[in-house]
């Protein structure tokens, strides 16, 4: 109906996957597709689309619901409940993982899967991308984000499209503290790079075209590490933007992408790597568990329908990306063990430093002024002789 405001909600989760965490099973997408075809069939959703990036299950649906609505996000959970009986019966690995309760309450937000929803008024024509991450958090989006809503020199909109000309406000999250702020580029873009520049913490999380209040983007912030309180799989994040007339294009869109930046996620949730853009085809982890990539689809909504997708980064333009990308990864892994490529101990999903800590408790001695070492042989040192 015009006027009425049509969602569209993308919302996904790591029921599993085949050979480690390396790609989703088709079975499993089946499995989700058949729930969901049945919720279009009685009406609840418009249209959607099932799709996966590495070890993630995405599902990208229209409705007339609204955000945050408990009927769409049961019916998400249905999905991922019945690609979860698949990835069992499959002996798929890690099963079920981000499925982090039995049961349903009202909304997925902190039970495991990833969410990201906008609901607007459908413009004559209305171009939307979903951006969907593997091996990495939801902070991966603030680089690109700024760079398409606040850089001129990526986005030429901004100084040359009179729609645009005013700026973006950011919505900006603190995932530490649960505390939300808004900020205006350009005015306010120093403090929103003091803070964005930290994305561990800091997540954007919408973005707003400031002269109407028009909502042009949308990130999934949930870090599946801080809702389970310990390590439980990663952040893999998901992303809505709306673009052209009088948003950012969609090729400024892409654009943003072009640069494979250092992202937190890879290998164990525990190492920085490149950011890289591939087609479906390539969506899939394979070298140290990545690198950690990014998919680009591109939709119609028409009548509140899906028309697509396109597959924006299976595309030439982006070779040279993720030759960059591919020479970071090799840059960055000859580091080994070491920071930066290794992440900070406080981002760490895995580690073992307390326990290494608390076991040379003992062996670490005050270092002041007339300490003396004294070198042992390995056997007093150990007490254990060698014949
Ligand atoms: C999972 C991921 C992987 C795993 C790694 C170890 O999304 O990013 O890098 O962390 O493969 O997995 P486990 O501990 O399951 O053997
Ligand atoms: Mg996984
Ligand atoms: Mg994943």
């Amino acid at each position: 109906m015009p006027g009425e405001k049509v969602t569209i909600s993308v919302i996904k989760a790591d029921i599993g996957s085949i050979a480690g965490h390396h790609k989703v099973h088709p079975d499993t997408m089946l499995a989700a597709s058949r729930v969901l075809a049945e919720a279009k069939k009685k009406g609840l959703i418009k249209s959607f689309y099932v799709t996966h990036v590495g070890d993630d299950l995405e599902l990208i649906m229209t409705h007339y619901k609204g955000v945050d609505n408990p009927e769409i996000h049961e019916l998400a959970w249905n999905a991922f409940k019945e690609a979860t009986k698949v990835a069992k019966d499959l002996g798929l690995y890690a099963a079920g993982q981000d499925l982090l309760s039995d049961a349903f309450s009202g909304n997925v937000r902190g039970l495991g899967p990833g969410v990201a929803e906008m609901e607007f008024v459908e413009r004559p024509a209305e171009p939307v991308i979903v951006f969907m991450a593997d091996k990495t958090e939801p902070g991966a989006f603030n680089l690109p984000l700024f760079k398409m809503f606040a850089d001129p020199f990526n986005t030429a909109g901004l100084v040359i499209d009179p729609r645009m000309h005013e700026g973006f406000i950011f919505e900006i999250l603190d995932v530490y503290e649960g505390k939300i702020v808004q900020l205006k580029s350009p005015e306010e873009m120093y403090d929103i790079l003091a803070l964005i520049g930290t994305p561990g913490r800091y997540v954007i999380k919408r973005i707003y075209r400031k002269t109407d209040g028009e909502i042009a983007a949308v990130v999934s912030s949930e870090r599946l590490n801080l809702i389970a309180g310990k390590y439980v799989g990663k952040d893999d994040p998901v992303a809505i933007v709306r673009a052209q007339s009088g948003l950012p294009a969609v090729g400024e869109v892409l654009e943003a992408f072009s640069f494979p930046h250092l992202v937190a996620g890879w290998m164990r949730g525990s190492h920085h790597g490149p950011l890289m853009p591939v087609g479906l085809k390539d969506a899939k982890m394979t070298r140290f568990d990545g690198p950690p990539r990014i998919v680009g689809l591109g939709f119609q909504i028409h009548n509140g329908e899906l028309i697509g997708p396109a597959d924006l980064f299976d595309d030439p333009a982006f070779d040279e990306t993720r030759r960059l990308a591919q020479i970071i990864a090799e840059y960055m892994r000859r580091h080994g063990p070491f920071m930066p490529h290794r992440l900070g101990p406080e981002e760490m999903e895995y580690t073992t430093l307390p326990a290494v800590l608390k076991k040379l408790h003992d062996r670490f001695k005050p270092y002041e002024m007339g300490y003396k070492p004294v070198i042992k042989h390995t056997e007093e040192l150990t007490g254990e002789t060698h014949e």
